[in-house]
């Protein structure tokens, strides 16, 4: 959608709202879920081409697993995967060659949990889901987070492989940060699945960015940022430069711009306008959004040329390319 028709769009929605002001009473359906089609799950939906993460949330979906158990299925094949530079074990280190690792998981009740810059743990998505579900608290952060997760019997593993250590070590030489656009075409692995009673989930599992400062944490652990689900709506997740997400809270946004009846394409078109239009006309960065409705419909939005996402639905997973990028 041009950006004019979606300004005049949602402009028609306020100039409706202050015509006919109303304030909701707590009982009256304020969501569009008396519209929504029954779903027709389930679906799982992943950011970049994880395809094996994704056919795991898949076939968990099919036997009748929850959402959130299944996106969290998602996340464990790529904190796993020690070729995957930017997830788990084998992702880059911090400048001082500390591998953190942060995340966040979002349920169908609107619970949520996250962990963030968390060392010697693979499986920090799970982690999360253990805050929100076995702790008063949504968040927890490094020491804390570790010792939280060994007192839960996680295992101590140095997350920093070889081929990773080798990089950081090149790297080092010249020690110069500079954020790669589609760093080697995988970055976070943002997933959102639709089970089969309707239920939405997701998770969100990154060690951020390579050889970020020793303490930077991104938009993966936060909430409505990095991630964000409404089950009355969708829900939405982010990937790449997470202090760009952060400042739009991205996902949250997603999710209110469908709750006002747009499109899931319609709504990631506009969260990734609100950081194009705040650049200069050189945007040396990639943020992309994946976001998936009630009914089924999922919509994708990126800056640059490269990003995929992989869908799976009626027993075919497939790799999509983005077609929507707003600079070449
Ligand atoms: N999107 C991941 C990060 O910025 O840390």
């Amino acid at each position: 959608m041009k950006r004019r028709s979606f300004i005049g769009k949602t402009l028609v929605g306020s100039v409706a709202a202050l015509v006919t002001p109303k304030v909701l009473s707590a009982n009256e359906n304020r969501s569009f879920s008396k519209i929504h089609t029954p779903p027709k799950g389930p679906i799982s939906i992943c950011t970049w081409n994880f395809t094996t993460a994704n056919a795991a949330a898949a076939k968990a979906l099919e036997s009748g697993t929850d959402a959130l158990t299944a996106a969290i299925k998602a996340a464990e094949v790529e904190e796993l995967n020690a070729q995957n530079t930017t997830v788990g074990l084998g992702g880059a280190p911090d400048r001082e060659g500390t591998v953190t690792l942060d995340a966040s998981v979002m349920d169908h009740t609107g619970n949520c949990g996250s962990v963030v810059a968390v060392e010697n743990i693979v499986h920090v998505a799970a982690l999360a889901r253990d805050v929100m579900e076995k702790t008063p608290h949504v968040m927890l952060a490094g020491k804390g987070a570790e010792a939280y997760a060994k007192s839960l019997g996680y295992k101590h593993t140095d997350l920093l492989t070889a081929e990773s250590k080798k990089e950081w070590e090149e790297w080092t030489k010249e020690s110069q940060y500079k954020p790669i656009i589609n760093i080697e075409n995988h970055d976070t692995i943002g997933t959102l699945c639709l089970d089969k009673n309707g239920n939405i989930g997701g998770a969100c599992s990154t060690s951020g960015l390579s050889y970020k400062m020793k303490g930077r944490v991104g938009d993966s652990p936060i909430i409505g940022s990095g991630l964000f689900i409404d089950n009355t709506i969708g829900g939405a997740v982010a990937t790449g430069m997470g202090e760009e997400v952060v400042k739009t809270v991205g996902s949250f946004l997603i999710v209110e711009l469908m709750r006002q009846g747009h499109s899931p394409q319609e709504a990631c078109d506009e969260a990734i306008h609100r950081i194009v239009e705040k650049q200069g006309d050189t945007i040396d960065f990639q943020v992309a959004y994946i976001a998936l409705d009630k009914q089924g419909r999922v919509g994708s939005s990126c800056i640059h040329k490269g990003f995929t996402y992989m869908h799976y639905e009626n027993g075919e997973n497939q790799n999509f390319e983005v077609k929507k990028y707003l600079h070449s």
